[in-house]
């Protein structure tokens, strides 16, 4: 397969290698993903990690397995292997039934490397889409607050909510970035911080729990997140931490964005109630661990809730930025929604 470089993923000598995100921002560590079993481990522990991006990583190795002469019925098992991988980001699964369907014609080990590579193109032009919406909804001068890490890590273009902060900043829009650190796994701490870092976008990393003083002192303009999987009503799954940022939007009156590209719509989760939720293991938050070292600080027999997901209602969600446009609540109860995401689908 030809050679690709994007942000936390490469081709190279016909291997799939991807950018250690629990590594980061300490290390640079590019780590090989030769088998499935092997790619399902960096996805589960979040080496490689973000909707997007872990739908193509999945595609990619496919095609490369394919190319390597694995036969159907083993790319078949390969394939639900990896569709197993994590359960709530849906772009995996709808990234894996193109790559089914590819599968299933004569030559499929070419058919499977061009549907891969064509994935990978779509998502970089889906965020350039996004961000060229989204950048009519920021105001100049604008604080804005974003959750988990939406970047170009974790896509394979330059992101979805992080990439309309960056297009806004680039046309100087942007003042500030306020960074929600995301706990558990400090995806904002570690990566969105590293990531603006490297952009050159003004930025200060808080703590989750300062978002809502922050909100009442009048800092934060607006809250721009991502999304795992929109249900066809428009309730969004994403990071936990999501949804209480949503409320605390709603009673200080500043508006809450969903940026997303349609690979993330699920048409057939009716409501948010009918999305997966993973629950990661207990160690998440009984102390820390990364390339840094690790600690624990909770005593030994507690008990532990950690989903790495929660809910946010369409009803608290200020609009819908997507590739297909921009959707406002009152164009989502109108029913535009759905035929926004499903234009985009077809
Ligand atoms: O557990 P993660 O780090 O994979 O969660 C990622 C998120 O929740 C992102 O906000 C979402 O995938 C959108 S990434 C463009």
């Amino acid at each position: 397969m030809q050679n690709l470089n994007t942000t936390s993923m490469q081709i190279r000598d016909n291997r799939l290698w991807i950018l250690d995100q629990q590594a980061l921002p300490q290390r640079q560590l590019w780590c090989p993903a030769d088998t499935v079993a092997q790619l399902v481990d960096h996805i589960r522990a979040l080496r490689v990690r973000g909707a997007p991006l872990i739908g193509l990583s999945a595609c990619l190795l496919l095609a490369l397995l394919a190319e390597q002469g694995m036969g159907c019925s083993r790319l078949r098992t390969a394939l639900e292997t990896l569709r197993q991988a994590r359960p709530t980001a849906v772009n995996l699964m709808n990234n894996l039934a193109r790559m089914a369907a590819a599968l299933d014609g004569e030559n499929f080990a070419a058919a499977m490397v061009t549907e891969a590579l064509r994935l990978v193109e779509e998502d970089r032009a889906l965020c350039q889409a996004i961000a060229d919406h989204g950048i009519s909804l920021v105001t100049p001068g604008s604080r804005l607050l974003t959750h988990c890490n939406t970047g170009g890590l974790a896509t394979a273009g330059i992101g979805t909510a992080l990439g309309v902060i960056r297009q806004a900043a680039a046309l100087g829009k942007v003042h500030q970035v306020w960074v929600d650190e995301t706990r558990p796994l400090l995806q904002g701490g570690r990566l969105t911080a590293w990531e603006l870092g490297e952009l050159g976008i003004p930025y200060r990393l808080i703590c989750d729990a300062m978002a809502a003083g922050l909100m009442a002192r009048g800092e934060v303009d607006a809250i721009w997140v991502g999304a795992d999987r929109i249900a066809a009503n428009g309730d969004v799954a994403n990071k936990i931490g999501t949804y209480s940022l949503a409320v605390l939007a709603h009673y200080h009156g500043i508006p809450f964005y969903v940026a997303a590209p349609h690979t993330t719509h699920d048409p057939h989760c009716p409501d948010g109630d009918a999305i997966p939720i993973e629950q990661r293991p207990a160690e998440e938050v009984t102390g820390v661990s990364g390339s840094f070292g690790s600690c624990r600080w909770a005593p030994e027999q507690a008990q532990v809730y950690n989903p790495a997901f929660d809910v946010t209602p369409a009803a608290l969600i200020s609009a819908w930025v997507l590739d297909t446009g921009i959707v406002s609540p009152a164009m989502a109860a109108a029913g535009i929604f759905r035929r926004k995401l499903a234009t985009a689908i077809g």
